[in-house]
């Protein structure tokens, strides 16, 4: 499915929002929140890496990986080698994050795996592990015969874009999560880290809104060499 609009502006507004996503989420875990430690007395900071390995790997690099597709002005083998080897950085800082998370709990005594936030993850990660690989073997290497990846495509479309929506929500909540934690220990609801925090989760849920435009818009016109193909 796509509408009759062009995809390249919605890209433009994607990586302007993913800029300001990454900045704000540095801004908030090392200004606000004393900095990132992957070992530490502080075990706080070793729970720092993980908002910023999630936004800025999974969500951002994840949706330039997406949106590469329609933003490159280059040859479809060049773009589908850029799409899998940005999913793979995606996939890798995300399954980094998760590993801090489970890092921070254990060494803070804190339980694994009780809230709705984590159960999710844990599928969001599973499901875009299983994603990347049946796109590899099917569309890269050592690739289906033509039906198959006829066939696959538009399920690999949409599971892309499940997995990819239900890890943009996922993030949202583990924004809420935190600075709910935060203000139930005495941090201002008006003060200037909580607003920090809402509008860093509002670009991110801005942000992957644009990659989603971007998948329902249209690629480059199909006559020339950088053509936006079926596979
Ligand atoms: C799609 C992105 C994300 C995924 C897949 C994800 C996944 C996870 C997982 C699996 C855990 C469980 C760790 C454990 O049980 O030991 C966790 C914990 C946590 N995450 Fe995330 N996370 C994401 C983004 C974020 C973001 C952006 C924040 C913002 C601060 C955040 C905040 C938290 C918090 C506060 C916890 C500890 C409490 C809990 O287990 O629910 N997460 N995350
Ligand atoms: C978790 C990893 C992945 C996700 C979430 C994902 C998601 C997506 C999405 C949403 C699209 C549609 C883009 C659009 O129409 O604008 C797409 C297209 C595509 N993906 Fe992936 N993908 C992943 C991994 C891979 C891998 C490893 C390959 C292997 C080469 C691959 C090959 C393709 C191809 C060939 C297309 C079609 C592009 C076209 O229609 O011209 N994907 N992917």
């Amino acid at each position: 499915m796509a509408f009759e609009i062009k995809a390249l502006p919605f890209t433009f507004v994607a990586h302007a929002l993913a800029i300001v996503g990454a900045v704000l989420v540095l801004v908030w875990c090392i200004h606000f929140r004393g900095g990132l430690a992957w070992e530490s007395s502080n075990k706080s900071l070793i729970f720092n890496i993980h908002p910023v390995l999630m936004l800025i790997g999974l969500i951002i690099i994840g949706g330039e990986a997406i949106i590469s597709y329609k933003s490159l002005p280059l040859k479809k083998q060049e773009k589908k080698l850029i799409h899998l080897v940005l999913h793979a950085v995606a996939l890798i800082l995300g399954i980094i994050g998760i590993y801090t998370a489970f890092k921070y709990h254990n060494e803070s005594g804190i339980a694994n795996l009780y809230s709705l936030h984590s159960w999710l993850g844990i599928a969001i990660i599973v499901l875009y592990g299983l994603q990347w690989i049946y796109g590899f073997l099917v569309f890269f290497f050592p690739g289906g015969s033509t039906t198959i990846r006829s066939e696959s495509l538009p399920w690999h479309v949409i599971v892309g874009v499940f997995a990819y929506i239900l890890a943009v929500a996922n993030a949202a909540i583990g924004f809420l999560e935190k600075l709910t934690f935060l203000e139930n220990s005495g941090l201002a609801k008006y003060g200037s880290e909580a607003l920090l925090v809402n509008f860093t989760a509002a670009v991110a849920i801005f942000y992957g809104a644009f990659v989603i435009l971007t998948v329902v818009s249209q690629g480059p016109p199909v006559e020339d060499d950088y053509s936006y193909t079926a596979i």
